[in-house]
C-alpha cells in the first residue's frame, strides 16, 4: 500500500460533536485490541468522556473524506498538582489507515503541543508487548522503556504483558537571558 501523506488527511482538535465517531473508531475490530477498550460496547458508553473538554489535555482527530480515521490524545493522569508536568498518551487509527503514517503525524502534533505550548515534561504510556508497530513508533519518537508489567491486561483470552514507556522533554523551555 502506498504511504499516505498529510494531503490525505487533515489533523485538527477533536470537538464534542466528534465524540460518536471517535467512540465508534475506538470500538472497531482491528483497533480496540491494542488498547484497553472492550469489544461490543455501545458507542454511547464512551461519549461522556469524549465530549468532556479539558484545557490541560489535547485530543486530536485525523479526518479523511469527512470521516474520523484516527485519534490521539494527551491527558492529565491524576488531579495532582505535583504531576501537572505529566500527560498520558492514547492513540488509535482505523484499521484501513494503519501503517500509512497517520499515527506518526498525530504523534508529532501532540508532542509539539506538549513541548512548545503546554509545559509538559513527561509523556507516559503503556503498550502491550505484542504491539510491534506501536512500540516502533514510540521508540522512534524518543520514548524509552521503563518497565515490563506481567499479565497487565486480558487480550483475546490470554493475559499479555505490557511495557511502560516515557519520553522526557528533549530540551525543556528556559527563560530568555
Ligand atoms: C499503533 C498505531 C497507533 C500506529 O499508527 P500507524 O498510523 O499505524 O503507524 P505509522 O504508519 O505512523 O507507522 C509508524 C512507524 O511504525 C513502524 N511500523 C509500521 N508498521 C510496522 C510493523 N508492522 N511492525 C513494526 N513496525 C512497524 C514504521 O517504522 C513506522 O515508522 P516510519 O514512519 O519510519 O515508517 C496504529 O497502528 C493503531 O492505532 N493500532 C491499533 C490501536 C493501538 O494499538 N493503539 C496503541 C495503543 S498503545
Amino acid at each position: 500500500m502506498d504511504r499516505a501523506d498529510s494531503r490525505d488527511f487533515l489533523i485538527r482538535a477533536a470537538e464534542p460533536d466528534d465524540a460518536p465517531a471517535i467512540s465508534a473508531l475506538l470500538g472497531r475490530d482491528g483497533t480496540f485490541e491494542g488498547t484497553l477498550q472492550m469489544p461490543d460496547m455501545p458507542v454511547v458508553s464512551r461519549i461522556e468522556f469524549l465530549q468532556r473538554v479539558d484545557p490541560h489535555s489535547c485530543r486530536l482527530v485525523a479526518i479523511s473524506g469527512g470521516e474520523v480515521v484516527g485519534m490521539a490524545g494527551l491527558h492529565t493522569q491524576q488531579p495532582s498538582l505535583r504531576r501537572s508536568h505529566v500527560r498520558g498518551l492514547g492513540i488509535a487509527i482505523a484499521p484501513e489507515w494503519q501503517g500509512r503514517g497517520a499515527g506518526r503525524q498525530l504523534m508529532n502534533r501532540l508532542l509539539d503541543w506538549a513541548d512548545q505550548w503546554a509545559g509538559v515534561l513527561r509523556v507516559e504510556l503503556w503498550v502491550h508487548v505484542d504491539n510491534e508497530r506501536a512500540i516502533a513508533l514510540y521508540r522512534s519518537l524518543g520514548f524509552l522503556e521503563e518497565g515490563r508489567h506481567k499479565a497487565y491486561a486480558l487480550k483475546n483470552g490470554r493475559y499479555v504483558d505490557s511495557i511502560s514507556m516515557a519520553r522526557l522533554h528533549p530540551n525543556p523551555p528556559r527563560m530568555e537571558d
